[in-house]
């Protein structure tokens, strides 16, 4: 038994669409997130600067007491979940390994298309946890380097959206893919364009509802779920405005958000220890 909170944190909102998840499978479980909404996006930025943040992010949850770590952010997972594993004692699972196994077990012709960030996409780490899991299928990587700027904006529907999906889509279609994995958590607020362009011969999977799983999975086998009887608490913490925060978030997490509480992070020369380390 572990009453302590779960720490989850992404660049922005879309990590709150991994909470909602987390919240249907663990309803009793304390939450912390943290949106890193003032460096909003983190799929244009390199390696080093995103571990940078990724290691500063886990300082901070770590000094509110949580008991596991979700990178909730394909680009940070991408760029800083295997140098964090390494580092931190707690325990740290990311998106993007329980998309691949889901995708594995979706796809019937084994033709499985990624859409992310810059960021994800040219770190190959979908390629390697698929292969890892399947040699045989074939993966068709393409970047979106503005889907989830639409989505931070709160622009998810209409014809510049898209015509944006259309364009990152067609060379995804000419593949022949049945599986299409929304591999940045902002995208599943764009499910309903993406499948309308898609069709429906292609499942897209989302990260997030097997992120929930994974967690819940590991909790139980630890045995630290949590075990007090009084109502869970959600904290929401975000480096950016607040007023934003509460009223965009509460669409990714599909209910209410109260209290946002602001942090400013000053920024260190972590990334110099981890890159020796
Ligand atoms: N939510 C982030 C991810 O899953 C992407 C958005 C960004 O560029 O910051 O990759």
């Amino acid at each position: 038994m572990d009453n302590r909170a779960i720490g989850v944190f992404d660049s922005g909102l879309g990590g709150l669409t991994v909470v909602r998840e987390i919240i249907k499978y663990l309803p009793n479980e304390k939450i912390v997130y943290f949106g890193d909404t003032a460096r909003f996006p983190y799929g244009t930025r390199s390696t080093i600067e995103l571990r940078g943040f990724v290691f500063e992010i886990i300082d901070f949850l770590l000094s509110k007491d949580v008991k596991f770590i979700v990178i909730a952010c394909n680009s940070a997972s991408a760029a800083a979940l295997e140098a964090a594993q390494q580092y931190y004692d707690i325990p740290i699972i990311g998106v993007i390994e329980p998309g691949a196994r889901a995708a594995v077990q979706a796809t019937r012709c084994r033709r499985i298309g990624v859409i992310g960030t810059q960021a994800t996409i040219s770190s190959g780490s979908y390629i390697n946890a698929i292969k890892t899991l399947d040699a045989g299928v074939q993966i068709h990587p393409q970047a979106c380097p503005d889907l989830a700027d639409f989505v931070e904006r709160n622009q998810i529907t209409g014809p510049e959206v898209e015509d944006a999906v259309k364009g990152y889509l067609e060379p995804l279609a000419r593949m022949g893919i049945d599986s299409l994995i929304l591999g940045c958590t902002h995208y599943p607020l764009l499910s309903e364009t993406i499948s309308k362009v898609a069709g429906d011969g292609v499942k897209l999977i989302s990260s997030a509802e097997e992120t929930a799983r994974e967690l819940k999975e590991s909790l139980t086998r630890k045995d630290s779920l949590r075990k007090e009887k009084t109502p869970p608490a959600l904290e929401f913490i975000s480096s950016g405005d607040e007023n934003v925060f509460r009223k965009l978030g509460a669409r990714f997490l599909g209910r209410k958000i109260g209290k946002v509480e602001r942090v400013v992070f000053p920024l260190r020369e972590r990334v110099v220890r981890v890159e020796k380390g």
